[in-house]
């Protein structure tokens, strides 16, 4: 009897687990002591951080203008290349991925588009087509559709979009290589109202379908509230600070309190 009933815990006690493990959002990303001087200056840009970076979530990083963001971001995505042991992705070092493969995998939108010359529905197929997929006419209307632009938007070249217009293509663009990861570095900070919306949109919108893990670098106060779900703030190259987008007013950095002020 006793012998049935330890048993019988012992079960509960790995179902629990198993559970508990299925539950937990994992890492995607894992930042460990990430450091950038630049030579010969010897300038230290970016001075051992380390972040965890949950599959699924959206991450926020703000900070003035030179404190290292996009240098971070960049990090990411070998678009410059981190040291040896300080960028994981799903736990493998990001060295040790092919970086083209590497790029697919984590897509990048920077503040201004920057489109291909031909169609619309030519910059859509590039990335696939580079693996030699071709996406049909209604694949690329789906893709279209998630950036929240109609299918007359496929045949126009990229010359007669509006910048918001163009964004919303090169993020359509970076989802036609189903990315697991998402760096955007002030994506909306030079677009018109409705197409930051579309933008945000999309992020909560793939969030919550494709468990997109997203990186996002922002001025926007507002953006961060109704977009992110931690946030870290960045100056002269290091994190001070980790908040809660619903408890920004708690910051007690000088700096996050006049980012607050002056956003
Ligand atoms: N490749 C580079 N060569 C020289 N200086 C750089 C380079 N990349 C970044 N910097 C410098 O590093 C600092 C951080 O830059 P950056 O990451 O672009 O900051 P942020 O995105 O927060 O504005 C700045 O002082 C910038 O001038
Ligand atoms: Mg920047």
């Amino acid at each position: 009897m006793d012998n049935h009933n330890s048993t019988s815990d012992g079960d509960d006690e790995l179902q629990h687990l198993v559970v508990k493990i299925v539950d937990e959002q994992r890492p995607k990303l894992r930042v460990s002591e990430l450091s950038r001087v630049l030579e010969p200056s010897g300038l230290s840009i970016l001075s051992e951080v380390s972040v965890e970076i949950l599959e699924g979530s959206v991450v926020g990083i703000i900070g003035p203008s030179g404190s290292g963001k996009s240098t971070f971001l960049r990090a990411l995505n070998r678009m410059w290349d981190p040291p040896k042991h300080t960028v994981f992705l799903d736990n493998q070092d990001i060295h040790d991925l092919d970086v083209l493969s590497l790029r697919r995998k984590i897509g990048m939108l920077f503040q201004v588009p920057a489109l291909f010359p031909g169609t619309v529905a030519d910059n859509i197929r590039y990335g696939p087509k580079l693996t030699g997929k071709k996406l049909s006419d209604d694949e690329v209307t789906k893709l279209l559709a998630l950036a929240d632009l109609d299918s007359s938007f496929a045949s126009k070249n990229g010359n007669e979009l509006s910048v918001g217009q163009a964004q919303r293509v090169a993020l359509a663009r970076t989802l036609a290589n189903d990315p697991e990861v998402l760096l955007l570095d002030e994506p909306t900070s030079a677009l018109d109202p409705i197409s930051t919306q579309a933008i945000e949109d999309t992020i909560l919108k793939l969030k919550k379908t494709h468990k997109l893990t997203t990186v996002i670098v922002s001025h926007s106060v507002r953006q961060i509230q109704r977009i992110v779900d931690i946030i870290y703030l960045l100056v002269e190259g290091k994190i001070v600070e980790v908040l809660r987008p619903d408890r920004l007013s708690e910051a007690s950095h000088p700096m996050a309190r006049k980012f607050l002020e002056l956003s």
